[in-house]
């Protein structure tokens, strides 16, 4: 085999109580990726639909995965890499995560498959680094090992996957503006107030407690972040109108990633088309544009398409 074609999807990290460590993965929007080997060495970067994302290797989130595994495989051949990029950069739903995932995971099935699916995060890590300023898994380990995931440790790199429940739909309320994960970043402060991280991994523990024991009503009180969301709410246009509109039908919303995109998780189908026409609503009565998107968990993270 010397080309793969492969779908990758978005993913939220975060979910409000589980800050850089809780991530799960959507059905949809998905990036569709080409990755070939050629016999000339170095990286070759084309993305169709989308002028924003820098293609010179060296910049760029795929060919820092790219770089990485070359070196480790002393590979003496390079890769041509083509995205249809349906995951818009900048919209809190792992964009960059997914180019990262989709390039270790291809490159992986392309030079004899000897990788773990800890190796490809590892390797995806280069790609965030980038896209990012930071090494962080949150976004890379739901899309590499579907579902949701936590990242107990960075280093060493340690990845739990969690159970995932079919009756949970999620709404993505995604305003078209671009807000780069590093700008959402650098606005966190580096202090935390003891009180305030005890309620949050109260909450983290209680959210997987959730997913363990099928229980809605403790997710539902979970899904809150006290320390990093108030400071980056000021970040995302019409927040709190969203959210509070539809708490009701909702176990909860909240910022997804570094945002500007919002997620709220519900349960059933029936909920979350409530959900979506609530949003609808209200953001058709904005001068900003919204993108809504309403997706099922993926529990099986990247597809092979050929
Ligand atoms: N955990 C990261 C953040 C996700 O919130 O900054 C964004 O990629």
């Amino acid at each position: 085999m010397n080309k793969i074609t492969i779908s990758v999807p978005s993913s939220v990290a975060n979910v409000s109580c589980g800050f850089d460590v809780l991530g799960f993965c959507l059905e949809k929007p998905c990036d569709e990726m080409t990755v070939e080997i050629k016999k000339k060495q170095g990286v070759d970067i084309q993305i169709i639909n989308e002028k924003s994302i820098p293609t010179n290797p060296k910049d760029n989130v795929c060919g820092a995965v790219a770089f990485a595994m070359i070196k480790k495989l002393n590979f003496k051949y390079g890769f041509k890499i083509k995205i249809i990029k349906n995951i818009k950069p900048g919209s809190g739903i792992g964009s960059s995560a997914a180019s990262a995932a989709g390039t270790a995971f291809a490159i992986n099935k392309l030079t004899g498959n000897i990788f773990s699916k800890l190796d490809l995060v590892k390797y995806a890590m280069y790609g965030e680094e980038i896209a990012s300023g930071a090494k962080h898994a949150d976004n890379l380990s739901p899309v590499i090992f579907g579902g949701f995931t936590l990242v107990r440790s960075l280093k060493p790199l340690d990845i739990i996957p969690l159970p995932s429940l079919k009756e949970l739909y999620v709404i993505i309320t995604h305003p078209l503006i671009e807000l780069k994960t590093k700008d959402a970043r650098l606005i966190i402060d580096k202090k935390i107030n003891l009180e305030k991280a005890i309620q949050q991994w109260g909450n983290l523990a209680g959210f997987i407690a959730s997913l363990y024991t099928k229980n809605y009503e403790l997710m539902s009180k979970t899904i809150e972040d006290v320390i990093i969301e108030p400071q980056r709410l000021k970040l995302i246009p019409n927040y709190r109108e969203i959210v509070d509109s539809v708490s009701k039908y909702t176990l909860g919303s909240g910022i997804s990633g570094a945002g500007p995109s919002i997620f709220s998780i519900c349960k059933g189908e029936h909920n979350s088309e409530l959900v979506l026409d609530k949003i609808r609503e209200i953001t058709d009565k904005k001068s900003i544009e919204y993108n809504l998107i309403l997706s099922n968990i993926n529990t099986e993270g990247i597809k092979i398409i050929n």
